[in-house]
Formats: C-alpha cells, structure tokens, sequence
C-alpha cells in the first residue's frame, strides 16, 4: 500500500472525519496512484484512502481504520446506506458521496433502476472492487451511468452516459406519492428527477388550498405544479427545458390534472407575467459552482426573486430554493432581504427546510449540505 505523509496540523482533518486533503496539506506523497495509507509525521495511523497527484484533492479517505478496500469493504458500506434510509420508498438517492462514507459516488434508485454518478478519480479507479459490491447489495434490474458532470471534469476524467449493467428502459417511470413521470433517460437533467425536493413538495402540497394560484418556477417536470393542481389550485409552470416540460404534459394528462405551461428563460417570463400567486416556488438550478460565482449570482437571484415578489398576494408564500454548497442561507436570506427592499415588502420566515434524509449531511463534510430552502410570506402591518 502507498504511504501519504500528511503536514503536521492537517492530521486532525482526518481525525475529524473528513475525508480530502489538498496538495499543500501533503507532506511526502508516493511516486504514483493508487490506494494509499495517510499517516501523521510521526507514522502514526490516521486513513485509507486513494491517492493521485492528477486529483483536485489527491488524498481522498475511504476508511479512518486500517483494513483493504475490498470488494467486502464496499458491501458493508452499501448496506449501511441501504439501511440508513429504511422507510424512506424506493425512489431515493442510495448513496450521496462522502456523506456515505462513497468518496465522490452518487447513486440514485428508481425503483428497480439504479442510476449512478463517478465524480472523483479515487472511485474511477475502484470500480471494479465496488461495482459488484453495489449489484450484490441492491439487485437491480438494470444499472444506468450518468457521469457528465462538471466534477467529473474538474478532476480530468472523460464523461461516461450509458447502459452499464442489465436491462435499463429508455423511458424511466418515477412514482412520488401517486403521481407518475415518465422520464426519457438520455435526454434528463440530473440522474433524471430531482429527488432532493421531495419533501419541500409535500409540505408544499399540506400548505396550498382549493382555488389558489400557484406559479412554479424552475419547474422541471413540474413536481410541484402537479401538486398544486392534486389539490385544486390553478397551476402555472415555467421552464427552458422543453423535454422536461413534455414530461410534464404527459404527467398532467395521465393524472387527469391541469397544468398550464410557459417555455423560456424564467426572467423573461416573469417579468412579463401580470397578476397575483398565493404560492410562488424558485428552484433554479447549481448557479455557483465556485465561490468566486457568489457575488454575480446572488445579484441574479435578488432580481429573478424581485420579479417573484411582485406577483406574491397578500399573505402569499415565496418558496427560494439553493442547490449549492456556496450558496448559504445566509446568503439566502440576504437575497430576499435585497429583492424586498426594493419593493418596499414585509415579509416573515416561515421555514427554513434543508435536504431530505436520503441525501444525508454529515457534520464532518460541510460540502454534502447542498439544498436549502426559504421559505417566506408576505406580512404587511
Ligand atoms: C433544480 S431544477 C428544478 C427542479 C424542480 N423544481 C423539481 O421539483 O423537480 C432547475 C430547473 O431550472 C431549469 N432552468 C435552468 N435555467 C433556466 C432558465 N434560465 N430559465 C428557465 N428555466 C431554467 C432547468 O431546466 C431545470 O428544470
């Protein structure tokens, strides 16, 4: 096994769990990739995890006792995650990253479907030890890749989309609490349905009455527009995303649910749209993907949630949404701060949600808290 002499002050990192360290943390590192032991100046034990030079952080921890990282080693820690979401259904994220103790490894379950992205080289590299491991834990039928993402990228590796195991329908069919979306594969966003937004969707549904007006901006394939329709509200969804948006349609149509539908960049439309909504959701997609993006993107937000403000009616809710490690609710709060200000709006923080249990956060890596959620209502004197 390879041998990672970490920087005196940097092994408390890993003591503490977390799982990267970065060039300048690196003391002596091997000649090459491959698994490797992190050890303090003074050789004592700390991690076992994978090294390469050509990764944005070359240490990435696997395990924080000695032992391989076997094909046994893998089995343990999907079942584990198998066990941690219990309860929770069948259309879930199985394994969220580092959170699991899966440096870089997401995979999401569609019923009988996994769908599954490599973000780090480490795990690249291990595939073969883990992939069976995953099939012998959770008996798919069928195993589909989704690894074209910006990480992926950032770390050098080339994209990989594709069947990767067994039988995988072109059209996957994603159940949330009765309604059914019939998600073509190749042409989805994500690993094909934005699973983390599951329970804003059902607080959503619990809060909007018969006859209100409902604008679901972002909608994607309309999650929570359908809701608001399920309960007798009028719905209005916006998108750029065509496919996303036939989905949507077909969705409608197969529940016997109206949903009306605006194509085009979400700005545009609401600027141009006149009016009031009872409930007005945001939930662009990962705008800050570094933090040097922070400032221009929450100058974005404060005017994409301005427009959102100035259709909101008396006593009306604003559901703002954030997928990005960046972006806090601090931030978050800023935003809404600024675009009311503007406007000369009260407004109260009614809740503020944060991603489902099935995406877990652990408080050892600040990065695997992604989504959070304001969400605010009018309160005029
Ligand atoms: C985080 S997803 C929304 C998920 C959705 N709310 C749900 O519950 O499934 C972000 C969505 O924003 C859309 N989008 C991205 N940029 C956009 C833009 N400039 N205008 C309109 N839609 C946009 C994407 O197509 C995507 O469907």
């Amino acid at each position: 096994m390879l041998r990672v002499v970490v920087r005196p002050g940097k092994e408390r990192k890993l003591k503490n769990f977390y799982p990267n360290l970065y060039r300048d943390e690196i003391q002596e590192a091997p000649p090459g990739a491959g698994v490797a032991e992190a050890v303090a100046q003074d050789g004592s034990f700390l991690a076992v995890g994978y090294y390469d030079p050509r990764s944005k952080a070359p240490f990435r921890a696997f395990r924080f006792d000695p032992g391989p990282l076997d094909r046994r080693f893998f089995l343990a820690r999907f079942q584990k995650a198998l066990a941690k979401r219990e309860g929770l259904g069948t259309f879930l994220r199985l394994v969220h990253g580092e959170a699991d103790g899966l440096p870089g490894l997401v995979v999401d379950r569609f019923g009988e479907v996994l769908v599954l992205q490599v973000r780090v080289r480490g795990m690249e590299a291990l595939r073969e030890v883990w992939f069976p491991a995953l099939l012998e834990a959770t008996l798919p039928k069928g195993v589909y890749e989704r690894s074209d993402v910006e990480n992926r990228r950032q770390e050098g590796l080339p994209e990989r989309v594709g069947v990767v195991y067994g039988e995988v329908p072109e059209v996957l069919e994603v159940e949330e609490d009765g309604l059914l979306f019939s998600i073509p594969l190749a042409l989805a966003q994500k690993t094909g349905f934005y699973l983390d937004q599951r329970e804003n969707r059902r607080l959503f549904e619990a809060m909007v009455r018969p006859g209100e007006r409902v604008l679901d901006v972002f909608s994607y394939v309309g999650g929570f527009a359908l809701r608001a329709a399920r309960k007798g509200a009028y719905a209005l969804a916006v998108d750029k995303d065509l496919q996303a948006l036939s989905v949507l349609d077909r969705a409608a149509l197969r529940a016997g649910l109206r949903v009306d539908i605006r194509a085009g960049e979400a700005l545009e439309v609401l600027r141009g749209l006149q009016g009031s909504f009872h409930h007005v959701l945001l939930d662009p997609p990962t705008l800050v993907k570094r933090p040097e993006e922070l400032p221009a993107m929450k100058r974005h937000l404060v005017d994409l949630t301005r427009e959102a403000l100035r259709l909101l009616a008396p006593g009306g809710y604003l559901w703002l949404s954030a997928c990005s490690y960046y972006l806090k609710v601090e931030d978050l709060l800023e935003v809404a701060r600024r675009a009311a200000g503007d406007l000369g709006l009260r407004l109260r923080v009614h809740a503020v949600t944060y991603q489902p249990k099935d995406h877990p956060w652990s408080l050892h890596v600040p990065e695997s808290l992604y989504l959070k959620t304001l969400i605010l209502q009018e309160d005029a004197l």
